[in-house]
């Protein structure tokens, strides 16, 4: 995996001990300057600024707490360090200097989300890792502002930690060996705590695995990539893992998804993957399904995107991969709740058999649809997914992930674009991507965008581009939901705008929504 090869995460009460720690990681909130007296001036006060360090405090606490005491910096002292968000100042122990101390700027303490200080976290503890005389490191947690529990902020830590060491499978370097972190808390650990941090510490994992399925270079990706990644998972507890290989089989009972098929069947022939989970006595009878786009290359068909649009196009299948990562923590986890994962895995590519527009074909569902665009496959290969789900399965919902249009990518920006036909379960994973700091906006799908969906062909219901004038995530949205038989609950989410950083590495967004979301029902199924 691409995270660092063993990574120890310990709890303990923050208190002058010997922990054995080599280095701190610790937080440092802004507050509000002061006017020294006598330099009232207009002109200090209107170019000082008006946050500075609250680092007075901090040296107690340092000391008290773990008994690391920074020598006074002239740094701190000069007001260099300012405490802004995700700022680092490296600091070395008074008295033994083989300990170092990282100030971690956290801004205004009112101000701070779990997704600002998760991204905090990754900057400060990178800047301990390139330490490299710090192998032990105490990761000291705030002081929680009311929006914060601590639940929430230990698996956001163990999610930092894994991300700040995390480089792709394929990585020129070979990853760090081992990593201790001890986070450090203001109380005695507690049954609750630990369990966060299992929580955590299996979001952590399945978010490496996913990133590194979106990472893997496009010349080594195949559907049987997935296919391994997905028989991997066949041997853990209370996981089944189906391969539907036959071609002919595809073509007759999922005809859409094959006509994405068509052009790679001869190089990269598709796979229609599924996984269920039921842990072994399990009561629950909740079931929830998660269809994940699993285009494994996109160069958008026929009609062709151009070179710049289909770069990052290997990460088509981040849906996919999101969903599958999704049940290596559920096995690792074992809640009380059955959840199934569907992936019809194909690349988007051209030979003299590939889908061309103008063609109607068949869906699983029934209803015939327009293609009209080489370029829209991933709603042909989700519309089939659905609908095999939910005729297998009989879910209370299904939740299908994607990375489906440009368009919810100017919409939402780098966040999930979060969409569906029920409300109560759209909240509950809007709920779910709160509580883990995964960015989030709500996209509304309305009768508008159905009937923009509809096509004008005699031989054809449903046309696979849309028809009105914007609004491209909604009308996309509302074509997978319609292989959904009426009435099932859905919630779609298009990732487009966010599975890749702008550096085009893979962001595992959403990962830990899903996680959350899924133990969030089966602890709580009404
Ligand atoms: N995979 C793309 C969407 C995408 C775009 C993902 C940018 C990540 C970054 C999808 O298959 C696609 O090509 N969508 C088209 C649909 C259009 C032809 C109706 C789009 O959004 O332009
Ligand atoms: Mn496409
Ligand atoms: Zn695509």
């Amino acid at each position: 995996m691409g995270s660092a090869k063993a990574i120890h995460i310990k709890l303990a009460r923050a208190e002058a001990k010997q922990l054995g720690l080599d280095g701190l990681l610790a937080p440092v909130f802004q507050v509000q300057s002061t006017p020294k007296a006598g330099k009232k001036s207009a002109a200090a006060s209107a170019t000082a600024s008006a946050w500075q360090a609250g680092w007075n405090n901090l040296l107690s606490l340092l000391d008290e707490t773990v008994s690391i005491r920074p020598g006074y910096d002239t740094a701190v002292t000069e007001g260099e360090f300012d405490a802004a968000l995700g700022s680092t100042l490296l600091l070395r122990d008074g008295a033994d200097s083989a300990k170092r101390v990282v100030l971690l700027g956290l801004g205004r303490s009112n101000k701070l989300t779990l997704e600002a200080l998760g991204k905090a976290w990754v900057a400060g503890l990178k800047r301990c890792l390139k330490n490299k005389a710090i192998d032990h490191l105490g990761l000291l947690l705030p002081e929680l502002p009311e929006a914060l529990s601590f639940a929430s902020v230990i698996e956001l830590a163990a999610d930092a930690i894994y991300e700040a060491t995390y480089q792709s499978a394929e990585a020129k370097k070979p990853p760090r060996e081992r990593w201790d972190v001890t986070l450090l808390l203001p109380h005695k650990p507690t049954k609750a705590d630990e369990q966060s941090l299992t929580i955590g510490e299996a979001m952590a994992r399945a978010k490496s695995l996913s990133k590194d399925l979106i990472n893997m270079p496009a010349n080594l990706k195949r559907t049987t990539t997935l296919v391994e990644a997905a028989q991997a998972l066949a041997k853990k507890p209370g996981i089944t893992v189906q391969v539907e290989s036959d071609i002919a089989w595809i073509e007759r009972e999922m005809p859409a998804f094959f006509s994405v098929a068509r052009g790679a069947v001869a190089s990269d022939p598709p796979k229609f993957i599924t996984l269920h989970y039921k842990p072994k006595g399990g009561k629950s009878k909740t079931h929830l399904v998660l269809v994940g786009k699993s285009v494994i290359f996109d160069t958008g068909g026929y009609q062709v995107k151009p070179g710049n649009s289909m770069v990052t196009m290997k990460g088509d299948m981040a849906g996919g991969a999101t969903v599958l990562a999704t049940m290596a923590a559920l096995a690792e986890l074992q809640p009380d709740i059955q959840v199934s994962a569907y992936l019809a895995a194909t690349p988007n590519l051209i030979d003299s058999h590939a889908m061309i527009p103008d063609s109607v074909v068949k869906s699983t569902c029934g209803k015939r649809v327009e293609i009209r665009h080489t370029d829209a496959e991933g709603r042909l290969t989700l519309i089939d997914a659905v609908a095999k789900a939910a005729a297998d399965t009989e879910p209370d919902m299904i939740l299908t992930i994607a990375t489906l249009t440009g368009a919810a990518m100017r919409a939402v920006g780098r966040t999930i674009a979060l969409m569906g036909n029920n409300v109560q379960w759209r909240d509950r994973v809007h709920a779910a991507a709160l509580a883990v700091g995964d960015p989030v906006q709500t996209l509304e799908v309305v009768d508008e965008d159905y009937e923009n969906i509809k096509s004008k062909m005699d031989a054809a219901d449903l046309i696979n581009t849309n028809q009105g004038e914007n609004r491209g995530a909604q009308t996309a949205a509302a074509f997978v939901m319609s292989g959904a038989p009426e009435g099932l609950p859905m919630v779609h989410l298009d990732i487009a705008g966010a599975d890749m950083t702008k550096d085009e590495k893979a962001t595992g967004i959403s990962q830990k929504t899903l996680i959350r979301f899924v133990l969030d029902v089966a602890s709580n199924p009404k």
